[in-house]
Formats: C-alpha cells, sequence, structure tokens
C-alpha cells in the first residue's frame, strides 16, 4: 500500500451529479457535489431518507460513473470498484461456506500473497475483531455483531486505503451498536484509517467522526461540513461523558436544525 501524507487528500469531489434513469422518469439523486476526504479523516454523512447518501457512497466505491462531475482517488479517476476501497454494507456480507478465517482470508488469497503473509493478516484481524477463537466456526454460529465484525476485517484484511460504510450498524440491537462504535473508532485509530461512514443517526456521527457531513435532500447536496472532536475525546479521556457536554448537546441540535 502507498503511504499517503496525514491530511493529504484521497478522494475528491469536484461537481459530481448522478441522475437515475428509469423507463418513466429521470431522476437526479445528487447534485454539484464538491466533497474532500483526507487522509485519517473518520469522515460521516448525515441526511434524510432519500437524499442520496448511497448514490454518493457508490460514486465513490466505482459502483456507478457520475452523469457529469469527477470523482478521484488518490488523483485517479475512479472507474469501478477497486480492493483499495473495502465497502461494508448494513447486513454482513459472508460467505456461509467459508470458515470466519477463510472469509477473512478470502481478499488477500484472490490477490495471491504468500500463504504466510495470509495467515499473518488473518491472525492479525481475528485478534483485532476479538474473534480468534471463532476462526473456524461459520458464519451462521455467530450473531449479528460478531458476523459485522467478520465483515469489517474482510474489508480490512486486503489493506484499503479507504473503508466506505453504509449504515453499517443499523440493523444491530442498541448495546451491540455501542459496542461495535467503541470497537470501529479503536480500529479506525490503531490503523490510522480513512473512512466514510454513512449514518441516520447524528450521535453516532457525531460520536464517531472527526467531520460530519450534513446533506440536503432533492437533489442531494452537501449542504455543510462540521469539524468535530469527539471521537478524539472519548479515546483520549475515559472520564469524558458525552451526556456532560454541553457543546456536544449544542452541535447536535444545530445538526439536526441544518437536516430539518
Ligand atoms: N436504482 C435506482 N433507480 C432509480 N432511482 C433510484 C435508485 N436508487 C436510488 N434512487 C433514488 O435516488 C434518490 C437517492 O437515493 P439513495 O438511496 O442514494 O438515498 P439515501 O440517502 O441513501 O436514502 P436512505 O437513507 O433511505 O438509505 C432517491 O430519490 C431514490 O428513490
Ligand atoms: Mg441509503
Amino acid at each position: 500500500m502507498t503511504q499517503t501524507a496525514d491530511n493529504a487528500p484521497v478522494v475528491e469531489l469536484d461537481h459530481v451529479n448522478y441522475e437515475y434513469t428509469t423507463k418513466n422518469s429521470v431522476v437526479q439523486a445528487i447534485k454539484d457535489i464538491d466533497l474532500t476526504i483526507n487522509q485519517g479523516d473518520f469522515f460521516c454523512l448525515v441526511g434524510p431518507s432519500g437524499c442520496g447518501k448511497s448514490t454518493l457512497l457508490k460514486t465513490i466505491a466505482g459502483y456507478i460513473e457520475p452523469t457529469s462531475g469527477e470523482s478521484r482517488m488518490e488523483n485517479e479517476i475512479i472507474k469501478g470498484p477497486h480492493w483499495k476501497r473495502g465497502v461494508v454494507f448494513q447486513s454482513a456480507t459472508l460467505y456461509p461456506w467459508l470458515t470466519v478465517r477463510k472469509n477473512i482470508e478470502y481478499g488477500p488469497r484472490m490477490r495471491k500473497q504468500s500463504k504466510e503473509e495470509i495467515k499473518e493478516s488473518s491472525d492479525y484481524y481475528l485478534e483485532q475483531i476479538e474473534l480468534s477463537d471463532f476462526a473456524n466456526h461459520y458464519p451462521f454460529e455467530l450473531s449479528g455483531g460478531m458476523k459485522q465484525r467478520v465483515s469489517l476485517a474482510r474489508v480490512l484484511a486486503n489493506k484499503p486505503k479507504l473503508v466506505l460504510m453504509d449504515e453499517p450498524f443499523s440493523a444491530l440491537d442498541a448495546i451491540t451498536r455501542l459496542k461495535m462504535q467503541d470497537f470501529l473508532r479503536v480500529l479506525w485509530k490503531k490503523n490510522n484509517q480513512t473512512i466514510l461512514l454513512i449514518t441516520h443517526d447524528i450521535e453516532e456521527a457525531l460520536l464517531l467522526g472527526t467531520k460530519v457531513a450534513v446533506m440536503s435532500k432533492n437533489p442531494g447536496t452537501i449542504q455543510s461540513v462540521f469539524s468535530v472532536p469527539y471521537s478524539e475525546k472519548v479515546l483520549n479521556d475515559k472520564e469524558y461523558r458525552i451526556e456532560e457536554d454541553s457543546e456536544f448537546m449544542k452541535q447536535k441540535y444545530a445538526i439536526l436544525k441544518a437536516i430539518s
């Protein structure tokens, strides 16, 4: 993996528009999006349902090409999916016939890494997701949160430059969700990862992100981008309680107001 200096742009979107053309209509899902995600950013995207969040993620993933405008990753125009951009969806995407370890090793195997490298990396990620004891289990033997952790490890094992997450925790119960947020925050920091996370939960965005972008509806545009310190605060101060942070509440309210 090439090293990118801290804060150097990883993704740049320039006047990106996307229109879905169906039999009867043309829907402009996103309009004139200018966006930069820098190395090490934990970039969260919030906005009302249908405002174009997933469409925006798909253009960055390379699943769809902008109708007009340009999306670039490390100065190259994004054309099609690539392992450098790992995508985690709402529900875990695992091969049911492969064990947890084999699921994590799938990408590196496809990329023909050596046996030793593959084993070393799956050991590392199994430990990071705290599922070393479940290496030889199959997905059906895992809980929802465990499966989602394996999905994340599967993506990280490819050493992607950028992790794209579309509401990854919304199918999980409240407690598992909190655990997963803590877990992802630590992983982000430890691996100096660059992440784009879509969520409809403003509190989740504020608690995880270094930046929170708010999208508006019909067609989706980026309305404002807030820089937020809470993820770092949680990581650096064990005593920190968001409930007692009036700034947090103020910012949450400001974003709520921007959305509605
Ligand atoms: N495959 C498609 N064909 C036609 N229109 C689509 C398609 N996918 C999405 N749209 C439309 O594009 C707009 C944006 O959809 P998108 O899924 O990006 O929104 P979203 O912000 O991710 O919503 P949610 O929060 O509900 O997931 C919506 O009006 C939707 O109806
Ligand atoms: Mg969506």
